[in-house]
């Protein structure tokens, strides 16, 4: 199961004074994606950075950029986004009044689009989006800081979400809280991609890391 398991660091928890290296030796220690936090100070109580940042690292990895957008409104940022070099946008059900149509603008900027939903948000409010969805976000803590504690419910809604979706070609991502300890249970529950921040870039350096994702994969194993 592991091999299909996509490890997402958050930047979030990285030494901000060197984006470019961080993100370049998270790649080289084995990370999948590179998820990367916008935070508006107004959807979410924190302000972390936008496109601008985004592009200037760019060119540091060939790797997929996830970008979490935890702004509202969102719609008028999307298409910097996708000019900063994002591959995935992700808008929050609770930060767009027309989910269908915010989906339908990330697709036709020719992004995967996400749509995430915080530890509250029903599920339901995907059911009539399913298919112009490429990724669910369950949010497994309240967005806007890193470090906090994994919400257990989100294992249950998990497994809903993994029903409610079926044989589509739809990620489920976890967000918030994953570690070793944390990961086996929403792997089981049927996640596919893994973000995690402190608990990969607690170690440090390339080694540290490495070591660090591999133990969320060998935990998942
Ligand atoms: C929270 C962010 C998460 C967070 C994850 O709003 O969306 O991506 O940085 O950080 P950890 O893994 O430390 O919970
Ligand atoms: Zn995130």
């Amino acid at each position: 199961m592991t091999q299909d398991i996509i490890i997402a660091p958050s930047v979030l928890a990285c030494d901000f004074s060197k984006l470019g290296d961080e993100v370049e030796a998270v790649v080289e220690a084995g990370a999948d994606w590179i998820h990367l936090d916008v935070m508006d100070g107004h959807f979410v109580p924190n302000i972390t950075f936008g496109a601008p940042i985004i592009k200037t690292i760019r060119d540091r990895t060939d790797k997929v950029f996830d970008c979490h957008l935890m702004i509202e409104p969102v719609d008028l940022y999307l298409a910097e986004f996708k000019a900063a070099g994002c591959e995935v946008l992700t808008v929050h059900a609770e930060a767009t009044k027309h989910l269908d149509r915010s989906l339908q603008a990330v697709r036709d900027l020719g992004c995967k689009a996400g749509v995430a939903l915080n530890p509250h948000t029903p599920v339901s409010v995907i059911e009539h989006v399913l298919d112009r969805l490429d990724l669910v976000c369950l949010m497994s803590v309240n967005p806007g800081f890193g470090g906090q504690r994994f919400i257990p419910e989100v294992i249950e809604k998990t497994r809903r979400v993994k029903a409610l979706i079926g044989d589509r070609p739809i990620h489920i991502e976890i967000d918030g809280g994953v570690d070793p300890t944390t990961a086996p249970l929403v792997v089981e529950a049927g996640a596919d991609v893994l973000v995690a921040g402190s608990a990969i870039f607690k170690g440090d350096g390339v080694d540290g890391y490495r070591a660090n994702i591999d133990a969320i994969k060998a935990s998942c194993a």
